[in-house]
């Protein structure tokens, strides 16, 4: 049976950060019903006004804690009878890893960890039911990098992860991985690539050339901009989520991506001729004027570019968005809600900002 037609008590963590919080609106909007609870730790990149909107419904609830905190998670999967938990939460940004990689260990390693630990012991005290998930939602750069001509990662490319952030999202998704295998705990694990839309924190890629465009600041890019991400709007990422959590199978692991490979430097290009468009009164226009090139990132990937074949054909998931429809979209998105993104550049960013472009 699929789980689409089952009553469901969902565990998210990290549903106050970017794709955690896109999910936490998706679901609710899917199964109105459907009871809620969203773990977060609330670190820089937490935001609760990300899902204030929800914070009323009568069966949600949101828990400020930490995935490492074994005595809450006990408690929270049997006091709130959890039958799916969606695994978000974790450190996401390769800058900071290379700055400071211990917090990246502490909550992609230990905390999974933690939480699978819990699962498995909650799963066994109800009899290993069998319409329980672990969604342990992970990344694209657990495969390393791509050369020019390379084929696409599929599900079967070896891991071989590159900076502290992603070797700690590769240690999770093996614990994830060896929980199936040797204690059949229902785990399913997703590999994504680079997602882009509302919410997402100022230090990414799309997000902070958005932002500096309408400051009239330097557009900071790496190396020589030739690098390729493989981009998928965040809207596209949660409903193939949602596929995996009702009709994926426990111990598979599903790569998603939108098939839209750009280089850095034209993704740049794209959005400053979209902000011309777009934006009223920019400070500096044409806004291409502002891009600079700048040292290049320690241990850069050059490429990542994901096969999806086995979601579409086994799970019949597409993704409905288009690269100029989703950076649109995402544009207007940054435009209309500088109330949103204006205080999240504090001190604190300020800080991590000079450490990273001097
Ligand atoms: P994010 O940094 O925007 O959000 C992470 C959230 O986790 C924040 O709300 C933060 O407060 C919370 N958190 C951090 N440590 C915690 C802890 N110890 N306990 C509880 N909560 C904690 O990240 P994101 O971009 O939304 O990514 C979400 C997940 O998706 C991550 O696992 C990431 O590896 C994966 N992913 C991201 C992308 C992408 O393009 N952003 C692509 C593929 C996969
Ligand atoms: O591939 C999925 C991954 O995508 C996720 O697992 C990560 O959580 C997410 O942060 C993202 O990682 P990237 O390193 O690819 O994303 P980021 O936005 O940091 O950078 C995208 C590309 O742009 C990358 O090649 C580095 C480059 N870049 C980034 C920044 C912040 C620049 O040239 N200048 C910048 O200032």
């Amino acid at each position: 049976m699929l789980l689409s037609e089952e009553k469901k008590s969902i565990l998210i963590t990290g549903g106050a950060g970017f794709i955690g919080s896109n999910f936490v609106h998706h679901w609710c909007y899917q199964y109105p019903d459907s009871h809620v609870i969203v773990l977060d730790a609330l670190t820089y990149a937490g935001n609760r006004q990300n899902i204030a909107s929800l914070e009323d419904r009568e069966n949600f609830k949101f828990i400020e804690g930490n995935i490492c905190d074994r005595q809450l998670i006990d408690n929270l999967l049997k006091e709130e009878n959890i039958n799916i938990v969606a695994h978000f939460a974790a450190e996401s940004h390769v800058d900071r890893s290379i700055i400071s990689p211990d917090a990246f260990i502490q909550t992609n390693v230990i905390g999974t960890f933690t939480l699978l630990e819990s699962f498995r012991q909650y799963w066994n005290s109800k009899d290993k039911p069998k319409n329980y998930r672990f969604l342990h939602v992970s990344t694209d750069e657990v495969y390393g990098s791509l050369e020019a001509d390379d084929p696409a990662f599929t599900e079967t490319t070896p891991y071989a992860p590159n900076s502290p952030y992603s070797a700690s999202k590769a240690g999770s998704d093996h614990l994830a991985r060896a929980y199936y295998h040797t204690y059949n705990v229902p785990t399913i694990i997703t590999n994504c690539s680079n997602n882009y839309g509302p919410y997402h924190f100022p230090e990414k890629l799309i997000p902070l050339m958005c932002i500096n465009i309408l400051l009239g600041k330097p557009l900071p890019v790496y190396g020589d901009g030739q690098n390729i991400r493989d981009w998928l709007y965040v809207g596209d990422h949660c409903s193939a989520l949602e596929t995996v959590i009702n009709q994926g199978k426990p111990g598979e692991t599903y790569n998603i991506g939108g098939n839209n490979e750009v280089k850095n430097i034209d993704l740049v290009t794209i959005l400053c001729d979209l902000m011309d468009e777009l934006a009223p009164n920019l400070p500096v226009k044409p806004a291409q004027k502002l891009i600079t090139f700048v040292k290049d990132r320690a241990g850069h990937d050059r490429r990542y570019a994901i096969d999806a074949t086995k979601i579409k054909t086994e799970l019949g998931w597409i993704p409905q968005e288009t690269v100029e429809g989703g950076l649109r979209k995402t544009i207007q998105w940054y435009l209309d809600n500088q109330d949103w993104w204006q205080p999240l550049l504090s001190q604190e960013y300020q800080e991590y900002y000079q450490k990273v472009y001097g």
